[in-house]
């Protein structure tokens, strides 16, 4: 790849995605991009470059090209201390609620929000929308069959309880299922996020780490504004966003730290 082609492409995946390469990272990008480009029948990554700045088909084409440029690695009952947490606050509330997933991935953090809240008695108090920029993670969210190291981390009781077995993998019961809305949806597409309406919660966890600060930046806006007065935005537990200057107030609860819309 040449130096003219690697800038504009990286721009292009920087700008619509968010995800940003070093020039260094030049080879590691094109060794990604150039067996894609070669499938969808182009002959150059300019060509591709050109298709994806211009096509109109370009977004579900960003959307398969996320797939090869973020790690989907996600299991049950991960960092699970700020789900439990966001499920008391849950339980506090005297109305419905509504959460969103924002990089929900295969599904396996949704549905653990679920399942906790499913245990606690308050699942139909609570609607989950769980989103993803990769369609083919969707999909395999919707199938919600699971196994090897997605189920690491998962509870024996929550296995035996909300589990069937199928051959050498598990199949979410139904009722777990339904819980749970997934869409398409890219961070970066403002109008979409915009659409969405507010939440009382926001989990947006382990892809903040992909982004360079003015990616973050800009998401981390774009999600404060979806969140009601009062409501709680849950970043990964190695994402602090103390670092960065929001109009979010920092909480801790039981050793979680949250991020608070605290309206004047
Ligand atoms: C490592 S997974 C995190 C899954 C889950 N939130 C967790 O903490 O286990 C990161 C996810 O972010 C998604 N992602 C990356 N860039 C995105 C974007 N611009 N908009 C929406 N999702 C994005 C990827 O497709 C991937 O599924």
């Amino acid at each position: 790849m040449t130096p003219q082609v690697f800038a504009i492409l990286s721009a292009l995946i920087e700008e619509q995605l968010g995800i940003h390469y070093e020039h260094a990272d030049a080879n590691l990008l094109a060794d990604k991009l150039t067996p894609r480009a070669a499938d969808r029948g182009f002959e150059s990554l300019l060509d591709y470059y050109y298709f994806l700045r211009y096509d109109p088909e370009a977004s579900s084409e960003l959307a398969a090209l996320a797939d090869a440029l973020v790690v989907n690695e996600t299991y049950f009952f991960r960092e699970a201390d700020q789900l439990a947490v966001l499920v008391s606050i849950l339980t506090e509330l005297k109305r419905p609620a509504r959460v969103w997933c924002a990089a929900s991935s295969t599904g396996e953090e949704p549905y653990t929000l679920a399942m906790m809240l499913r245990e606690r008695g308050i699942a139909d108090k609570v609607s989950i929308l769980a989103s993803d920029v990769s369609t083919r993670a969707l999909s395999r969210a919707r199938s919600a069959i699971y196994r090897g190291r997605s189920l690491r981390a998962l509870p024996d009781a929550m296995r035996r309880r909300h589990f069937q077995v199928e051959g050498d993998a598990l199949r979410l019961d139904e009722s777990i299922r339904r819980a749970v809305t997934f869409r398409p949806l890219n961070l970066f597409d403002d109008a979409g996020v915009a659409a969405l309406g507010e939440f009382d919660a926001i989990l947006c966890r382990n892809v903040l780490i992909y982004f360079r600060d003015s990616g973050v930046s800009r998401v981390v806006e774009r999600l404060t504004r979806r969140l009601v007065n009062g409501g709680y935005l849950l970043v990964g537990v190695s994402e602090s966003l103390l670092r960065f200057s929001t109009a979010l107030t920092c909480a801790e609860r039981s050793g979680v730290f949250l991020y608070q819309r605290v309206d004047s």
